[in-house]
Protein backbone atom coordinates (compact mmCIF):
# COMPACT_ATOMS: atom_id res chain seq x y z
CA UNK A 1 0.00 0.00 0.00
CA UNK A 2 1.47 3.92 -1.17
CA UNK A 3 1.12 5.70 1.79
CA UNK A 4 1.39 10.02 1.61
CA UNK A 5 3.22 11.26 4.86
CA UNK A 6 2.44 15.38 5.41
CA UNK A 7 5.01 17.24 7.11
CA UNK A 8 5.58 20.20 8.60
CA UNK A 9 8.74 19.90 11.59
CA UNK A 10 11.21 18.01 12.59
CA UNK A 11 9.79 14.59 11.59
CA UNK A 12 10.20 12.25 13.86
CA UNK A 13 6.91 10.29 13.26
CA UNK A 14 8.29 10.23 9.48
CA UNK A 15 11.38 8.61 10.33
CA UNK A 16 9.83 5.97 12.73
CA UNK A 17 7.34 5.24 9.98
CA UNK A 18 10.63 5.32 7.10
CA UNK A 19 12.11 2.57 9.84
CA UNK A 20 9.33 0.50 10.81
CA UNK A 21 7.04 0.37 7.65
CA UNK A 22 8.99 1.93 4.31
CA UNK A 23 12.16 0.02 4.86
CA UNK A 24 10.82 -3.23 6.39
CA UNK A 25 9.71 -5.30 3.24
CA UNK A 26 7.23 -7.70 5.39
CA UNK A 27 4.88 -4.21 5.90
CA UNK A 28 4.06 -4.14 2.55
CA UNK A 29 3.90 0.11 2.75
CA UNK A 30 5.98 1.86 0.66
CA UNK A 31 5.58 6.05 1.88
CA UNK A 32 5.64 6.97 -2.42
CA UNK A 33 5.93 10.97 -1.20
CA UNK A 34 6.71 13.33 1.44
CA UNK A 35 4.79 16.61 1.33
CA UNK A 36 5.99 19.45 3.62
CA UNK A 37 4.70 23.08 3.78
CA UNK A 38 7.84 24.28 5.61
CA UNK A 39 10.65 24.05 3.18
CA UNK A 40 12.82 24.32 6.11
CA UNK A 41 11.32 21.17 7.82
CA UNK A 42 13.82 18.62 8.91
CA UNK A 43 11.53 15.98 8.21
CA UNK A 44 12.53 16.42 4.24
CA UNK A 45 16.17 15.61 4.92
CA UNK A 46 14.87 12.66 6.64
CA UNK A 47 12.75 11.86 3.15
CA UNK A 48 16.03 12.59 1.09
CA UNK A 49 18.37 10.23 2.93
CA UNK A 50 15.57 7.61 2.04
CA UNK A 51 15.85 8.21 -1.48
CA UNK A 52 11.74 9.07 -1.10
CA UNK A 53 10.47 11.79 -3.10
CA UNK A 54 9.52 14.96 -1.57
CA UNK A 55 7.40 18.03 -2.46
CA UNK A 56 6.94 21.50 -0.80
CA UNK A 57 3.34 23.24 -1.05
CA UNK A 58 3.19 26.61 0.79
CA UNK A 59 0.15 27.76 1.14
CA UNK A 60 1.84 31.68 0.42
CA UNK A 61 1.71 29.97 -2.79
CA UNK A 62 -1.63 29.99 -3.56
CA UNK A 63 -4.62 32.36 -3.83
CA UNK A 64 -6.69 30.48 -1.42
CA UNK A 65 -6.66 27.16 0.64
CA UNK A 66 -9.10 25.14 -1.78
CA UNK A 67 -5.86 25.89 -4.35
CA UNK A 68 -3.26 24.69 -1.40
CA UNK A 69 -5.82 21.72 -1.29
CA UNK A 70 -6.07 21.04 -4.75
CA UNK A 71 -2.71 21.10 -5.10
CA UNK A 72 -2.10 18.07 -2.15
CA UNK A 73 -4.81 16.16 -4.00
CA UNK A 74 -2.63 16.82 -6.87
CA UNK A 75 0.27 14.88 -5.49
CA UNK A 76 -1.73 12.25 -3.95
CA UNK A 77 -3.17 11.10 -7.12
CA UNK A 78 -0.08 11.59 -9.25
CA UNK A 79 2.10 9.01 -6.51
CA UNK A 80 -1.54 6.62 -6.59
CA UNK A 81 -1.93 6.90 -3.00
CA UNK A 82 -4.15 5.07 -0.79
CA UNK A 83 -4.19 6.81 2.70
CA UNK A 84 -2.65 10.17 4.15
CA UNK A 85 -0.58 9.97 6.83
CA UNK A 86 -0.36 13.64 8.86
CA UNK A 87 2.98 13.49 10.68
CA UNK A 88 3.38 16.62 12.30
CA UNK A 89 1.63 18.71 9.71
CA UNK A 90 -0.07 21.63 11.07
CA UNK A 91 -2.35 22.73 8.11
CA UNK A 92 -6.13 22.55 8.22
CA UNK A 93 -7.58 21.55 5.17
CA UNK A 94 -11.32 22.67 3.81
CA UNK A 95 -14.10 20.11 3.75
CA UNK A 96 -14.04 19.59 0.06
CA UNK A 97 -10.32 17.92 0.46
CA UNK A 98 -11.75 15.82 3.52
CA UNK A 99 -15.07 14.78 2.46
CA UNK A 100 -13.03 13.41 -1.21
CA UNK A 101 -10.82 11.41 1.23
CA UNK A 102 -13.36 10.46 3.92
CA UNK A 103 -11.64 7.47 6.02
CA UNK A 104 -8.38 7.90 3.83
CA UNK A 105 -6.80 10.82 6.31
CA UNK A 106 -5.47 10.11 9.45
CA UNK A 107 -4.13 12.22 12.28
CA UNK A 108 -1.28 11.85 15.05
CA UNK A 109 -2.13 14.33 17.83
CA UNK A 110 -0.04 14.55 21.55
CA UNK A 111 -3.25 14.56 23.46
CA UNK A 112 -6.48 12.39 24.92
CA UNK A 113 -8.95 13.47 22.52
CA UNK A 114 -11.24 15.44 22.67
CA UNK A 115 -9.40 17.20 25.76
CA UNK A 116 -6.45 19.28 24.49
CA UNK A 117 -7.33 19.54 20.38
CA UNK A 118 -5.74 22.79 18.70
CA UNK A 119 -2.04 23.89 18.12
CA UNK A 120 -0.94 23.73 21.49
CA UNK A 121 -1.84 20.44 23.18
CA UNK A 122 1.06 19.65 25.22
CA UNK A 123 0.95 23.10 27.20
CA UNK A 124 -2.65 22.88 27.33
CA UNK A 125 -2.35 19.46 29.02
CA UNK A 126 0.47 21.20 31.23
CA UNK A 127 -1.49 24.41 32.08
CA UNK A 128 -4.99 22.42 32.96
CA UNK A 129 -3.20 20.14 35.33
CA UNK A 130 -4.92 16.70 34.23
CA UNK A 131 -2.56 13.80 35.54
CA UNK A 132 -2.77 11.85 32.59
CA UNK A 133 -1.81 12.51 29.01
CA UNK A 134 -1.54 11.07 25.98
CA UNK A 135 -1.27 10.49 21.94
CA UNK A 136 -4.57 9.50 19.87
CA UNK A 137 -4.87 8.59 16.03
CA UNK A 138 -7.65 9.42 14.53
CA UNK A 139 -9.28 9.68 11.41
CA UNK A 140 -9.56 13.53 10.15
CA UNK A 141 -13.32 14.92 9.43
CA UNK A 142 -13.95 18.50 8.67
CA UNK A 143 -13.08 19.84 12.22
CA UNK A 144 -10.41 20.66 14.47
CA UNK A 145 -8.48 17.18 15.57
CA UNK A 146 -12.44 15.54 15.87
CA UNK A 147 -12.36 12.48 14.26
CA UNK A 148 -13.57 9.19 14.68
CA UNK A 149 -10.49 8.04 17.25
CA UNK A 150 -9.00 5.00 16.12
CA UNK A 151 -6.54 4.50 19.06
CA UNK A 152 -5.01 6.06 22.12
CA UNK A 153 -2.20 5.40 24.51
CA UNK A 154 -1.89 6.85 28.00
CA UNK A 155 1.31 8.93 29.34
CA UNK A 156 1.28 9.89 33.06
CA UNK A 157 2.02 13.21 33.98
CA UNK A 158 4.78 14.14 36.23
CA UNK A 159 4.62 16.52 38.90
CA UNK A 160 8.92 17.69 37.35
CA UNK A 161 7.00 17.86 33.58
CA UNK A 162 7.89 21.06 31.31
CA UNK A 163 6.03 20.69 27.94
CA UNK A 164 8.94 19.50 26.33
CA UNK A 165 10.03 16.59 28.99
CA UNK A 166 6.33 15.55 28.76
CA UNK A 167 5.82 16.08 24.66
CA UNK A 168 8.92 13.70 24.96
CA UNK A 169 7.59 11.13 26.85
CA UNK A 170 4.29 11.47 24.49
CA UNK A 171 6.54 11.13 21.47
CA UNK A 172 7.56 7.47 22.08
CA UNK A 173 4.19 6.46 22.60
CA UNK A 174 3.41 8.22 18.76
CA UNK A 175 6.14 6.19 17.45
CA UNK A 176 5.05 2.82 18.16
CA UNK A 177 1.21 3.44 17.98
CA UNK A 178 1.09 5.11 14.59
CA UNK A 179 3.16 2.18 12.44
CA UNK A 180 0.83 0.05 13.97
CA UNK A 181 -2.73 2.00 13.37
CA UNK A 182 -1.25 2.26 9.81
CA UNK A 183 -0.51 -1.55 9.21
CA UNK A 184 -4.21 -2.41 10.55
CA UNK A 185 -5.42 0.33 7.74
CA UNK A 186 -3.51 -1.75 5.51
CA UNK A 187 -4.63 -4.76 6.42
CA UNK A 188 -8.34 -3.74 6.11
CA UNK A 189 -9.07 -4.06 9.34
CA UNK A 190 -10.55 -0.68 10.58
CA UNK A 191 -14.42 -0.36 10.27
CA UNK A 192 -15.58 3.20 10.86
CA UNK A 193 -19.10 3.17 12.39
CA UNK A 194 -20.54 6.80 13.23
CA UNK A 195 -17.73 7.67 15.68
CA UNK A 196 -16.72 4.34 16.08
CA UNK A 197 -13.53 2.59 14.91
CA UNK A 198 -13.55 -1.29 15.17
CA UNK A 199 -10.58 -2.59 14.73
CA UNK A 200 -11.10 -6.33 13.78
C1 LIG B 1 4.00 15.25 17.04
O1 LIG B 1 4.13 15.16 18.42
C2 LIG B 1 2.55 15.25 16.63
O2 LIG B 1 1.75 14.54 17.50
C3 LIG B 1 2.24 16.71 16.67
O3 LIG B 1 3.36 17.36 16.16
C4 LIG B 1 4.51 16.60 16.51
C5 LIG B 1 5.38 16.44 15.29
O4 LIG B 1 6.60 15.85 15.64
N1 LIG B 1 1.06 16.98 15.89
C6 LIG B 1 0.15 17.89 16.21
O5 LIG B 1 0.25 18.60 17.19
C7 LIG B 1 -1.02 17.97 15.26
N2 LIG B 1 -2.07 18.75 15.81
P1 LIG B 1 7.55 15.25 14.52
O6 LIG B 1 7.69 16.30 13.41
O7 LIG B 1 8.85 15.02 15.24
O8 LIG B 1 6.93 13.97 14.01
Amino acid sequence: MKIAVLVSGSGTNLQTLIEQLHQDETSGIEIAVVISDRRKAYALTRAKRASIPTHVVKTQDFKNRVDFDTEISRLIEHYAVELVVLAGFMKLFQPPFVRKYQNRIINVHPALLPAFPGAHPVADTLAYGVKIAGVTVHFVDEGVDSGPIIAQAAVPVLDTDDAESLHNRIQVEEHKLYPEVIKWYAQGRLKVEGRKVIVQ
